[in-house]
């Protein structure tokens, strides 16, 4: 029995006594990222038993958990921000921090990163260092840090803009319309969306859907080239204007779709972002265009039925 697992069983008995406590260890190593911090804030706050930093985390934690349940009809796991239900893909086995919790700790935590430090994060620092980064004005509006989805040992690998509204709300890319989309287009590539890695160039939401600026790119970009470093991906799928500025800063996606590039020796296809093809139909002939060379690579071809 390890430390999470003793303060399960006390919020489990906090949840017996009190009501609905939503929690499981995923949230709690999240939440211990930040214990050192949050403890140092509270000061002399201690509990009157049990470890003081435990029973000083455990007190913010349920008294986050009754505040949301006695405030609203919704369930206690969709009210909690930052919550994701359990799903197959393995980053949504990793909730995002949530907006009220990263900016509790920003005014006391360190700087963002040194680019030449995330370049060698393994994957549980990377996903640490996004849930909470402070490194651009995105943080300050954003639900969720939008960090990927898919395997992470994917050999394609989809690159769009930055979280919309769903995704912000959910902590995971590509699950409005748009998201919709993309999911029927790699299906019809012969993928299932698992078996892919999907990312943004930036990991929180621009607000009002605006596109990212240069400086907030830049400022997320070092994320994004670990990401790739550690999928590894035989190719790399640029969706949009905003993905083939953010990774290889060309623009022009009218004339380079379509066209192989090359990313540090990775396959690079640049074709129309889904949200475009929603307002334009006619683009999708072009984009399936694209996405077919891609099939080629994986000796995957469509044959049109008689
Ligand atoms: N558009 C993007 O570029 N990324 C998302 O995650 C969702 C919509």
């Amino acid at each position: 029995m390890d430390i999470f697992d003793e303060i399960i069983q006390c919020l489990q008995n906090e949840k017996d006594q009190y009501g609905n406590v939503f929690i499981n260890r995923d949230h709690l190593t999240e939440f211990f990222a930040n214990v050192a911090v949050r403890t140092a804030s509270a000061g002399a706050a201690r509990a009157s038993s049990g470890t003081p930093a435990i029973r000083t985390s455990l007190s913010c934690l349920s008294g986050n958990r009754r505040e949301s349940s006695a405030a609203s009809s919704v369930p206690p796991s969709a009210a909690m921000p930052g919550h994701q239900e359990p799903a197959a893909s393995p980053e949504r086995r990793h909730p995002a921090v949530s907006n009220t919790e990263s900016q509790a700790v920003s005014s006391q935590r360190p700087g963002p990163p040194s680019p030449e430090e995330v370049a060698s994060m393994d994957w549980n620092q990377l996903r640490q260092a996004t849930f909470r980064c402070h490194g651009c004005r995105l943080c300050e509006t954003r639900t969720n840090v939008v960090f990927a989805d898919g395997n992470e040992h994917a050999e394609l690998m989809f690159i769009g803009e930055g979280p919309g509204a769903d995704e912000d709300a959910q902590g995971v890319p590509f699950v409005g319309k748009a998201g919709q989309l993309l999911t029927k287009m790699i299906a019809a590539m012969q993928f299932k969306r698992e078996e892919v890695y999907i990312a943004n160039i930036v990991k929180c939401r621009p607000p009002g859907n605006r596109n990212p600026t240069d400086d907030e790119m830049a400022s997320c970009l070092p994320y994004l080239l670990r990401q790739i470093e550690l999928v590894r991906p035989k190719v790399i799928v640029l969706l949009g204007s905003v993905a083939l500025k953010g990774l290889l800063n060309r623009s022009g996606i009218m004339r380079m779709r379509g066209h192989w590039l090359d990313y540090r020796g990775i396959m690079v296809m640049p074709t129309f972002h889904p949200a475009y093809l929603l307002r334009y139909e006619a683009g999708k002939k072009d984009a399936w265009s694209d996405l077919q060379q891609v099939m080629k690579v994986f000796g995957k071809v469509y044959r049109k039925p008689h």
